[in-house]
């Protein structure tokens, strides 16, 4: 048990926007600090929300199909992993949250938002106060062109389900997330994702550091 707080930073973007390598050089930066830190990731985090994630990634289903398992398998990663470790006063560094579902299944897929929001109220509702709904401190999000991301892409593996999709999905994905960011821009830090990856990191620092999650003098 620490006696720090828990930090919630979730990280965001569209396929091929390179954040993955991110986490790890921020998971380094609270380490180097001192601080117990969680890498996870959604969907997945816990046994039954990475069996979830099988399905999701690589299963036809339709938008309603894909929110639910979405937001189960949220509930399950929440209550096994994410608030456990953030009653330790650990870092949670979770690689997409439900800003993705607004992007993906929202503004990708056209899915009904209204719908996508009493999901976020059902799974995210946290302790007594009905309102108080979970959220990341800080999300990070990963803005790069739909096309960049795309050519970043290409051959780097098989694609999944969500990767094979073509860029106007990508595109309406992106306007989900800056759509998400405008809704709430003091929890958002936008990221120019098209520059090289220790200019990205910089700025990856930056936005922690104005937040004063990380000392300002830090050398992460
Ligand atoms: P990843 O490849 O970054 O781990 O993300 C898995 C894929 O799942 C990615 O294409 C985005 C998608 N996804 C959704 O469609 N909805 C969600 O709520 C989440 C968390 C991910």
């Amino acid at each position: 048990m620490q006696n720090t707080q828990g930090l919630f930073i979730s990280f965001e973007g569209i396929d091929g926007a390179g954040k993955s390598t991110h986490i790890e050089a921020v998971a380094q930066a609270f380490e180097s600090q001192g601080r117990s830190v969680t890498r996870t990731r959604e969907p997945g985090g816990t046994p039954l929300a990475e069996a979830l994630r099988q399905l999701v990634l690589n299963d036809p289903m339709d938008a309603l199909t894909e929110s639910l398992l979405v937001f189960a398998a949220r509930r399950d990663h929440i209550q096994g992993v994410i608030a456990p470790a953030l009653a330790q006063g650990r870092v949670v560094l979770c690689d997409r949250f439900t800003d993705a579902t607004f992007a993906y299944q929202g503004a990708g897929r056209g899915f009904d938002l209204g719908v996508l929001q009493t999901l976020e109220q059902w799974v995210q509702a946290s302790g007594a106060e009905a309102q108080a709904l979970l959220q990341p401190q800080l999300t990070i999000w990963f803005d790069l062109p739909p096309a960049v991301a795309a050519a970043r892409l290409t051959g780097a593996r098989v694609p999944d389900k969500f990767e094979s999709q073509p860029l106007a999905f990508f595109e309406a994905v992106a306007g989900g997330y800056a759509t998400r960011l405008a809704q709430d821009p003091e929890r958002f830090a936008r990221i120019n994702a098209d520059q090289s990856p220790e200019a990205v990191r910089d700025q990856v620092i930056g936005a922690l550091r104005a937040k004063a999650f990380l000392p300002g003098a830090q050398s992460a």
